[in-house]
């Protein structure tokens, strides 16, 4: 089999990370987080962070030492856990489907502003034409990559810059919670959906060149610098407009520019940026997501029509097939909230398993060579590790019942399917 080719520096896989990272998160949820949690949204956004930071953290500790592409579930699997390890794949898979149906329909949104087109039917459309790139091979440009996240951030850095021209001379009070600290927890559920992504820099340990003194490095700066771009976007957006208009609008980005000199020309201009940033993210989301689902297939632990690579096109199709049906009915009964409220839990689950799984390895194997350690331990305990489970754990009890019931659902298929494989009733 043709071995994946170590391609990436230390500035690729940041710029990976961070293009992964910057999306619907910041560009279309925001609004609804305003509306949730009122001024103090940038409490919101630092409490992600934290949870995030933490978490990054432990990736970083287990992708320095193990790093291969089917990251988390190779670690897991470590543990001595192959349970553990499927259903973190499945987490993950299944959090990628909910993720790309919530940037497809963040991106609908934005489209829906610039030419008044149906959301649901642009969210599909979006999502087929990019499964269709991913099977006739998106080629793995950095390139590409560094550009459209260049463009992505360039917005946010707009957004900063004409908040700034406002700042100081309106009465904003940045630590008015409208309903109170739940609020801010209650927004934060959200928007951690911003961060969702800094994970998957771990799949590429394979493509990058000398990854044990590289991969710690890359979550560190994707994170930090994602943080700060937030923490600024939100101060200067809830100064610019109001929370309302913020939480009503499929475009708050753009509305909140439009408030400044610039006018409508500024409601175009980032409409634009957003489509990119949000195209860019689906398109890569599909493409990491096929890559789990396709190598758990690979390792046995999903039905072998999984692991089909087209002739050809060389690409995971039937991979890209089911994670494209999949995507196409979260968008048909879903909503924006829903599907980014689904991935972000599932995301919490899928941490919290791979921060418990770096505290169990430190005991199982602690004479493995460890590039990278995460920092504060008490003796072999990783104290950061630690915080980061119960961080997750704290997060997931923040979500509506609606929510954790549906995860219910989809955890339990996962245990059936797992039991299923191991019997050899499907294979
Ligand atoms: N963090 C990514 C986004 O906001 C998934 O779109």
């Amino acid at each position: 089999m043709p071995k994946l080719k170590r391609e990436l520096g230390l500035l690729e896989s940041t710029v990976y990370g961070v293009g992964i990272i910057l999306g619907a998160g910041i560009y279309a949820l925001i609004g609804q987080a305003a509306g949730v949690t009122g001024n103090s949204l940038w409490l919101s956004f630092a409490v992600g962070a934290v949870v995030a930071s933490l978490t990054g953290l432990s990736y970083a500790e287990l992708a320095t030492m193990i790093p291969k592409a089917a990251a988390e579930y190779t670690w897991l699997k470590k543990t001595g856990s192959k349970l553990l390890g499927f259903l973190v794949g499945w987490l993950m898979s299944f959090a990628g489907v909910a993720a790309a149906a919530t940037v497809a329909l963040g991106f609908a949104g934005y489209f829906n502003g610039l030419f008044n087109m149906p959301i649901t039917l642009v969210a599909i459309g979006l999502v087929l034409i990019l499964s269709y790139i991913n099977f006739r091979g998106i080629k793995d440009s950095s390139t590409f990559n560094i550009i459209f996240t260049g463009v992505e951030a360039i917005g946010l850095v707009i957004v900063i810059l004409l908040g700034l021209t406002v700042i100081g001379k309106t009465e904003i009070n940045y630590l008015e919670m409208t309903n109170g600290i739940g609020g801010v927890l209650s927004a934060a559920t959200l928007v951690f959906f911003a961060y969702i992504g800094f994970e998957d820099i771990a799949n590429i340990a394979e493509e990058t060149k000398r990854p044990r003194r590289v991969l710690h490095k890359a979550f560190i700066a994707s994170i930090l610098l994602t943080t700060v771009l937030y923490i600024l976007v939100s101060i200067a957006t809830v100064s610019l407009a109001n929370t309302g208009e913020l939480a009503a609008s499929n475009a708050p980005l753009a509305l909140a520019v439009s408030k400044t000199f610039l006018g409508s020309n500024a409601f175009v201009v980032m409409s634009y940026i957003a489509l990119f940033a949000t195209a860019n993210t689906v398109l890569i989301i599909i493409s990491v997501t096929a890559r789990m689902v396709y190598g758990m297939s690979v390792d046995g632990s999903l039905p072998k029509i999984l692991a089909r690579v087209h002739n050809s096109r060389k690409t995971p199709y039937t991979a890209i097939f089911l994670l494209t049906a999949l995507s196409i009915i979260f968008i048909l009964f879903g909503n924006l909230n829903v599907a980014a409220h689904m991935a972000n839990i599932i995301a919490f689950i899928a941490f919290g398993l791979v921060n418990a799984s770096l505290i169990w390895l430190r005991f199982k194997y602690p004479k493995m060579k460890r590039p990278f350690k995460s920092p504060v331990n008490i003796g072999k305990f990783p104290v950061l590790a630690f915080l980061g489970l119960l961080t997750c754990i704290f997060m997931i009890f923040q979500f509506e019942l609606k929510i954790m019931l549906y995860t219910s659902i989809v955890l339990i298929a996962g245990m059936v399917v797992y039991y299923l494989m191991k019997r050899k009733v499907i294979a």
